[in-house]
């Protein structure tokens, strides 16, 4: 359990499981042998720790736990806003200091009508800031210096205020004075009421402080302390560790660009959900299809910074954030929308489109009838993967799915070939353990031109995470991959 999560921590720290993959010359299932069997070969284990100690960082042999090189502790300036999530700064700031990292903390006025500086300033030992004018004092640290000494800010968690001040660039507190006067990489961790973090406005805000390289750990959904339910409580703490540790990665003052916004400036399209196909006005053909893995996938896209046309069958997900949302009911419909979204620079095709549709559907309910059942023809359904494929104003990337029974790699390349589409997720179809329709956990495999890359089994968002990295990589290095 200790193994596993040091782990993850580790492969944050150097930057993702690709780079790790890379660096130890090994595919994605040994990661998830190594973290299941809790232990690694001694080569691969010589790897990591010189990577590790290049970073700053010291590996222990046997829980993989990190303790910072002599000298070399990061320094997180944490700043806690208002809000009901500021109780959890508390834990946040104790897990951080467990990483090795040396705290600062700076609070808001806000912040302090919910935790006192006093009980943050005996958790990290340090005197806790709170006023901008505390710090003209000689013997106290300027603003400057509080500032430039950090490796990265961490505002945890942001309220809706802070994150309109930080994307105004208004410095009328200590905090926010702060996040301007630092070079160091700023990761928000934004807390708030579903509506505020709904509200066109913190969208407008989000979206450009994503454009500048500000890096987020996005709200999670769930019941909110307000009473009300939905998007904008504050990721689990661990999660935000993950995201402080991966932020640092390069360790010392070395940091890797901003991660989050490796797709900005990009216009991304995905469709996701079934299509309806009416038999008549109160029935219809359908697939299987919840949407949950083109939905997750446009989120991740949105948190790269991408600019995403989310084309959704019937669902009853909520649409993510930030993404411009069309709804549609058939195949027909659906190809339309795609086509009235072109130009894009990525197509991912992630719904369950029905191959047919009724060619004589009813407009009225069709009746029992003593003759039996009303005889239906069928017609072919529009393949959005493949016209998209070879469209005039063809995306550079296309991307498809692929749910098979068997033979699942061959079966995906013939389709990939078929199609005309750059990468195809294959996921073998297991009724029997309930992977894929509506699950949250799917196995997948890509196939490309490139050898086919098996992915460990993980849930969607994981997934749709994953993918999105190697579209971002893919378009940054078009001649890769493709
Ligand atoms: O041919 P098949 O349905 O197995 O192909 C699956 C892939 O093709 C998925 O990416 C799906 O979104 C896409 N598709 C499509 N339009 C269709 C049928 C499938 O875009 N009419």
């Amino acid at each position: 359990m200790r193994f596993a999560r040091n782990f993850e921590h580790l492969i944050a720290l150097l930057g993702g499981s690709e780079a790790v993959q890379a660096r130890l010359g090994v595919g994605p299932s040994a990661l998830s042998n190594y973290k299941a069997r809790a232990s690694l070969p001694a080569t691969k284990f010589d790897l990591l720790a010189e990577a590790a100690r290049q970073a700053g960082w010291q590996l222990d042999p046997d829980t993989l736990a990190l303790a910072p090189l002599a000298g070399m502790r990061p320094v997180v300036l944490l700043i806690v806003t208002g809000g009901i999530a500021a109780y959890k700064g508390l834990d946040l700031a104790r897990r951080l200091m467990d990483q090795g990292c040396q705290l600062r903390a700076v609070m808001t006025r806000g912040a302090q009508q919910f935790i006192t500086p006093l009980s943050l300033s005996a958790l990290i030992g340090e005197k806790v800031y709170t006023d901008l004018f505390d710090l003209t004092d000689e013997a106290e640290m300027g603003h400057i210096n509080l500032a430039r000494s950090a490796d990265l800010v961490l505002v945890a968690p942001a309220s809706a205020h802070f994150m309109a001040k930080l994307a105004h660039g208004l410095a009328d507190d200590l905090a926010s004075t702060l996040c301007l006067a630092s070079e160091a990489p700023l990761l928000l961790a934004p807390a708030m009421n579903p509506v505020m973090w709904a509200s066109q406005a913190t969208r407008d805000n989000h979206d450009l402080l994503i454009r500048r390289g500000v890096q987020m750990v996005q709200p999670a959904d769930g019941d909110m302390a307000c009473g009300e339910t939905g998007t904008g409580r504050l990721a689990e703490v661990p999660d935000i560790v993950r995201a402080a540790l991966a932020a640092l990665a390069g360790g010392g003052r070395i940091i890797q660009p901003a991660k989050t916004a490796s797709l900005a400036g990009r216009h991304i399209l995905v469709t996701s959900g079934p299509t309806h196909e009416p038999i008549d006005q109160v029935r219809y053909i359908a697939n299987r299809s919840s949407g949950r893995q083109g939905h997750a996938i446009a989120a991740a896209c949105v948190a790269r910074g991408a600019q995403v046309t989310l084309i959704s069958g019937p669902v009853s997900l909520p649409a993510p954030h930030g993404v411009r949302l069309v709804q549609v009911e058939t195949a027909d419909e659906m190809m339309a929308a795609a086509e009235a979204a072109l130009p894009a620079d990525i197509a991912v095709c992630a719904a369950a489109v029905a191959d047919w549709r009724v060619e004589n559907a009813a407009s009225g309910k069709l009746k029992k009838q003593a003759g039996g059942p009303p005889e239906m023809r069928l017609v072919e359904n529009p393949d959005i993967l493949a016209s998209l494929s070879n469209h005039p104003r063809r995306p550079q990337l296309v991307v498809g799915f692929a749910a098979e029974t068997d033979t699942l790699i061959d079966h995906a390349r013939v389709k990939l070939a078929k199609k005309g589409c750059d990468w195809i997720l294959a996921n073998q179809v297991a009724q029997e353990q309930g992977l894929v329709f509506g699950a949250e956990h799917n196995q997948v495999v890509l196939i490309s031109n490139a050898p086919p890359e098996i992915w460990p089994e993980q849930d969607k968002q994981a997934i749709a995470e994953r993918l999105a990295d190697q579209m971002a990589d893919s378009l940054a290095r078009p001649d890769a991959a493709q």
